[in-house]
C-alpha cells in the first residue's frame, strides 16, 4: 500500500541521519548530522521540511501523520555499480572456483562474462526484464532506492540495445530507480576472440555512436549513459582504455572505469585525469594512484563484496584513500560472476570487518558518497528540501546496528520519490 499526492509528515524518528552538507572527502567520512527527535515532511516526490517532531507536527496540523514508533530513519541507500541485466547463472564457476581455478583462468577458457554473454544473447527482451526484475526486487527490499545498472553481457550492438532497452522497461516498472551504464568494453567478445585491438576500434567507430544515436531516439529526454571499462590484463589495457574514453568523452558520454580488480594497470589516475565520475574496485592501486584521485572529484568506489565472493583476502584500502583525502563510496558490484549479492545492508557489514570502516563512515559511503559516484547528489543521497523523498525506516533504535547486524533485513520501510512501501 501507498500514500500518494498529498502531504506526508514522518514523525517520532528517534535518529534522523540527514547526511547533510554534500559529499565527504577524507576524515569528514561518516558526517551523518545526526537529528534526535525529528521528522520529515514529504510533499508529493520531495522533502520539504526537516526539523523536530514538536515543531514540525505543530507547524503542519494538516498533514497526513506516520509514526516512525523510534526508528531510526535514514537516506535510501545508493548502490552506485552494478550489473543487474543478465540472463542466467554460473554457479557451476562458484563450484569450479572452489576447486582451485582462479576468475581470470575461467574467463580465459570461455566462460565468466562470456558465459553469460551467450545466455543474455539468447534471451528475449522479456525474459531480460523478468529475471533482472526479480533482482531489483530485492534490492529495492533490502533498501536501495537508486542502482546504476550496466550493460556488458551482449558486446555485440544488438544484445548491448537490449540491455539498455531492459533497463529503460525496469525504470518504468519501478520503483526501483535505474541510472543506465554501456559497457560494451566488459570483455573482448568471441567474434573478437585474441584480437582486442580490433573490438576496441569497433567500440570507437561503431558501438558507441550506434549507442549514442538509439539512446538519443528513444530516451530523448534522459542524459547519456555513463560509459565504463574493464581495465584489466585478459580485458582492455590502459592504452585500449584510454581510446575508448576520449571517443567516448568526445561523444559527450560521462565516464566511469573498473580498475584494479586484480592487478595495477594505473586506470585510477586516467579516471581522475578525464574527469571520469568513478574508478571503481581499487584493490590493487598504487598509492600514487590514489594520491592522483583524492586530488580530482572522482570518486573511489569501493566494491567488499567482490573480494568476500571470490573468497580474496584483498580489499580495498580504504583508510589510505581517507588519509589521501579522497571521496569514498560503496557499492554492492551485483554480477552473477563474482558477487550475486542484492543487499547494501550486507555491503556495509563487510566494508566494516574488512575495510575497518565504522558504521557512520560506511553509511556515508553508500548514500552522499554513493550519489556523487553517479552524479546524483544533488537529487539523492541525503535528507534535505528540495531533495527526492526517498527514504528508509529502519526496525532498530541506533544508527550502529547497521554494520554490527547483518544477514537479516533491517528494512521495514521505504518512502520512495514520497510513495510509502511496507516491507516484509
Ligand atoms: O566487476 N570485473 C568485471 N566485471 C564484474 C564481473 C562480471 C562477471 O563476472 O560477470 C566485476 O567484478
Ligand atoms: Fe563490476
Amino acid at each position: 500500500f501507498y500514500y500518494n499526492g498529498f502531504m506526508i509528515l514522518l514523525h517520532n524518528i528517534s535518529q534522523l541521519l540527514t547526511l547533510s552538507g554534500g559529499p565527504q572527502r577524507g576524515h569528514a567520512l561518516g558526517n551523518l548530522s545526526i537529528m534526535p527527535d525529528a521528522a520529515v515532511l514529504i510533499d508529493g516526490e520531495r522533502i520539504t521540511a526537516v526539523g523536530s517532531s514538536a515543531d514540525l507536527l505543530s507547524a503542519y496540523p494538516s498533514a497526513e501523520l506516520f509514526d516512525a514508533h523510534g526508528c531510526v530513519v535514514m537516506p535510501g541507500f545508493v548502490d552506485p555499480h552494478t550489473h543487474l541485466v543478465w540472463a542466467g547463472d554460473r554457479a557451476a564457476e562458484f563450484e569450479l572456483r572452489l576447486q582451485g581455478k582462479t576468475y581470470m583462468e575461467i574467463m580465459a577458457a570461455g566462460g565468466g562474462i562470456l558465459s553469460t554473454l551467450k545466455a543474455t544473447r539468447a534471451a528475449s527482451l522479456e525474459q531480460l526484464v523478468e529475471q533482472s526484475h526479480q533482482r531489483a526486487m530485492q534490492a529495492f527490499n533490502y533498501g536501495t532506492t537508486t542502482l546504476e545498472a550496466k550493460t556488458g553481457y551482449g558486446l555485440d550492438i544488438e544484445t548491448e540495445i537490449k540491455q539498455l532497452q531492459a533497463i529503460l522497461e525496469l525504470n518504468k516498472m519501478g520503483p526501483l530507480q535505474l541510472i543506465p551504464t554501456f559497457m560494451g568494453a566488459h570483455a573482448i567478445p568471441p567474434e573478437f576472440k585474441g584480437d582486442a585491438p580490433g573490438y576496441t576500434r569497433f567500440l570507437c567507430k561503431e558501438a558507441l555512436p550506434a549507442v549514442k544515436s538509439w539512446w538519443q531516439e528513444h530516451a530523448p529526454h534522459q542524459s547519456l549513459p555513463f560509459v565504463d571499462v574493464f581495465c584489466e590484463v585478459g580485458a582492455f589495457d590502459l592504452a585500449q582504455t584510454r581510446t575508448i574514453l576520449e571517443r567516448s568523452q568526445l561523444l559527450g558520454f560521462p565516464l566511469k572505469l573498473h580498475v584494479d580488480e586484480f592487478e595495477n594497470l594505473g586506470g585510477a589516475s586516467l579516471a581522475a585525469e578525464l574527469g571520469a565520475a568513478s574508478a571503481d574496485h581499487m584493490v590493487k592501486t598504487s598509492l600514487e594512484d590514489i594520491q592522483q584521485m583524492a586530488d580530482s572529484d572522482t570518486v573511489a568506489v569501493s566494491l567488499p563484496g567482490t573480494p568476500f565472493g571470490l573468497a580474496q583476502n584483498q580489499y580495498t584500502p580504504a583508510k589510505a584513500i581517507i588519509e589521501a583525502d579522497g571521496l569514498l563510496a560503496l557499492a554492492s558490484d551485483l554480477n552473477p560472476g563474482t558477487t550475486w549479492n542484492e543487499s547494501m545492508q550486507f555491503i556495509i557489514a563487510l566494508a566494516c570487518r574488512y575495510m575497518g570502516l565504522t558504521p557512520a563512515q560506511a553509511i556515508a559511503a553508500v548514500t552522499i558518497n554513493a550519489a556523487a559516484a553517479i552524479q546524483l547528489e544533488d537529487q539523492v543521497g541525503s535528507i534535505e528540501a528540495g531533495k527526492q523523498a526517498d527514504l528508509l525506516v529502519l526496525n532498530m533504535p541506533d544508527y550502529r546496528h547497521l554494520g554490527y547486524r547483518y544477514g537479516t533485513n533491517l528494512v521495514s520501510y521505504i518512502f520512495k520519490r514520497g510513495k510509502l512501501f511496507s516491507i516484509g
